[in-house]
């Protein structure tokens, strides 16, 4: 059983609870983030801690700790754990009063909530291998770059995906592509990769950050732009990213085979940047 970090207290994660009239479980009022850990290295840590005080701020929360701080807590879990790829899991809610009141509440103290799980990286063999997706409507609110934990739109339209038998639903509205219910997501066309730019319809992924900031180093042609719907079926390749799944081909849209149906020479030259970038920018875990 792993062991959890609640409001300032290391615990095993069965033991760990929180009041029913917490803000996060009746209201949805609250954000997270997932923070991938690779070969006992907390991947991009400071980019997570700079989102999770920005989403902070949106909400009208203050900053919780100090990114040292943040990173003994993570150091922590991690460690208990004693596998090389994990994912933390980290959930901020307005905290728990005693009536249930929309507004907010006076003097109580925001909720604190991590924990780390295993979570086997895949070998890029198998991930060429690639998912099938399919296009969603989008049901969800104007704040979509705030990763708030209020996620039930985001079920739906996931679960509306995997009833149809895909592993992704790529979001589109008002015929434009925004991203995966539970990821980013790139075009590969004739050599350049294209992406959605940042807007409140879309989640700065921390993935999707970092791909940009390969392509621009390693000069791969890339540009932030719209992406109407059907340049999804003319596209060479489909990439989703996310902190979980890493760079994932789709070599499948709508029951259309992308590209070679495998992960392409794009996807698989970024994958390699990806996984050196991996090695270099990892916060270690000390011992
Ligand atoms: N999801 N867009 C959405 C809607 C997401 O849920 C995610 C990640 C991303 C990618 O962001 P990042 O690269 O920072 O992980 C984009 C996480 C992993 C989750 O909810 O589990």
């Amino acid at each position: 059983m792993p062991v959890a970090y609640l409001n300032g207290k290391f615990l095993p994660l069965e033991t760990a609870s929180i009041s029913p009239l917490d803000r996060g479980f009746l209201f949805g009022d609250g954000i997270y983030e997932v923070i991938p850990v690779h070969s006992g290295k907390i991947f991009c840590l400071h980019e997570h801690l700079d989102r999770l005080n920005e989403g902070l701020k949106n909400i009208r929360l203050q900053p919780i700790y100090e990114h040292q701080q943040w990173e003994n807590i993570f150091q922590r879990l991690v460690k208990e754990n004693s596998v090389a790829d994990q994912w933390i899991y980290l959930q901020i809610t307005r905290g728990a009063d005693t009536v249930r009141d929309h507004q907010f509440p006076e003097r109580v103290k925001p909720t604190v909530f991590a924990v780390s799980h295993p979570k086997p990286r895949l070998p890029k063999n198998e991930q060429a291998k690639g998912i099938k997706a399919i296009a969603i409507t989008d049901i969800r609110w104007k704040h979509c770059h705030i990763k708030t934990i209020a996620r039930a739109a985001y079920v739906l339209m996931y679960q509306e995906a995997k009833d149809g038998g895909f592993d992704e639903g790529i979001i589109i509205n008002n015929g434009y592509v925004l991203e995966g219910t539970t990821s980013n997501v790139f075009i590969v066309r004739h050599g350049v990769i294209f992406t959605p730019p940042k807007s409140s319809q879309i989640l700065s992924g921390i993935t999707r950050n970092k791909i940009l900031q390969l392509a621009e180093k390693h000069k791969i042609p890339y540009r932030e732009t719209k992406i109407a719907e059907r340049e999804l079926l003319k596209a060479d390749e489909i990439w989703i990213s996310s902190s979980t799944r890493g760079i994932y081909p789709v070599v499948e849209y709508n029951g259309n085979v992308v590209g070679s149906g495998y992960g392409g020479t794009l996807w698989e030259r970024m994958w390699d940047l990806y996984a050196e970038e991996v090695d270099n920018l990892s916060v270690s875990v000390s011992n």
